[in-house]
């Protein structure tokens, strides 16, 4: 009954994630993205040893929801607030389900993440925070920054954007909590770094 009540949520909430990411005009955070984070997060999940359908279910839906109403392109409402209400028309969803979803989906941003020390109690959102940070590396996040700069930022350069890459790409190296995200980032690490040494070697000053 309980798998049964989570596979139509799922439904219900992949529809509604399609749907508002298309409001954002931008690829660098579609629809396409949310895939790669649930499907990354899932991995780590594995290998980090989560068996459990609730806590695999935790982290579908976090990773789901987790660029809902994100406070770059939503000003207006809260994210918190956006995520909540939509859960709450979910009849078939439990207090405290909803409860650990809205832990997780509202607090990936690497932006607000104050927080290097690793808490076995709160693994799945850190699961779900290394896999979207771990989406921002190697030559997808390379096309990311680019399109998101572009896209968004008014007085975009090359060298604004390779320097927002290199800050932020610093700071995941010190925010990625799980051992797992830690190995599957390494190559990652690489190319980047490859790709931003090979610009400031080149690049006219
Ligand atoms: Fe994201």
């Amino acid at each position: 009954m309980i798998t049964k009540n989570y596979e139509k949520i799922l439904i219900e909430t992949k529809k509604y994630v399609k749907n508002y990411m298309k409001s954002y005009n931008d690829i660098s955070h579609d629809y396409n993205h949310i895939c790669e984070v649930v499907k990354l997060s899932l991995l780590i999940a594995k290998k980090e040893g989560i068996k459990n359908k609730k806590d695999l279910f935790h982290i579908k839906m976090g990773a789901l929801l987790h660029d809902v109403a994100d406070s770059k392109y939503e000003k207006k409402n809260s994210q918190y607030k956006v995520i909540n209400n939509f859960l709450s028309s979910l009849k078939q969803l439990n207090k405290i389900d909803k409860k650990e979803i809205l832990k997780i989906s509202t607090k990936t941003s690497l932006s607000k993440d104050t927080n290097i020390n690793f808490n076995k109690k709160n693994i799945k959102l850190y699961i779900v925070q290394d896999a979207d940070r771990i989406n921002s590396l190697g030559s997808i996040g390379i096309m990311r920054y680019i399109s998101f700069n572009i896209i968004n930022k008014k007085n975009h350069s090359f060298t604004e954007i390779i320097n927002t890459m290199k800050n932020r790409t610093n700071k995941i190296k010190q925010f990625l909590k799980t051992a797992t995200a830690k190995k599957i980032a390494k190559k990652h690490f690489k190319l980047i770094d490859i790709f931003i040494n090979n610009y400031n070697k080149f690049i006219i000053k």
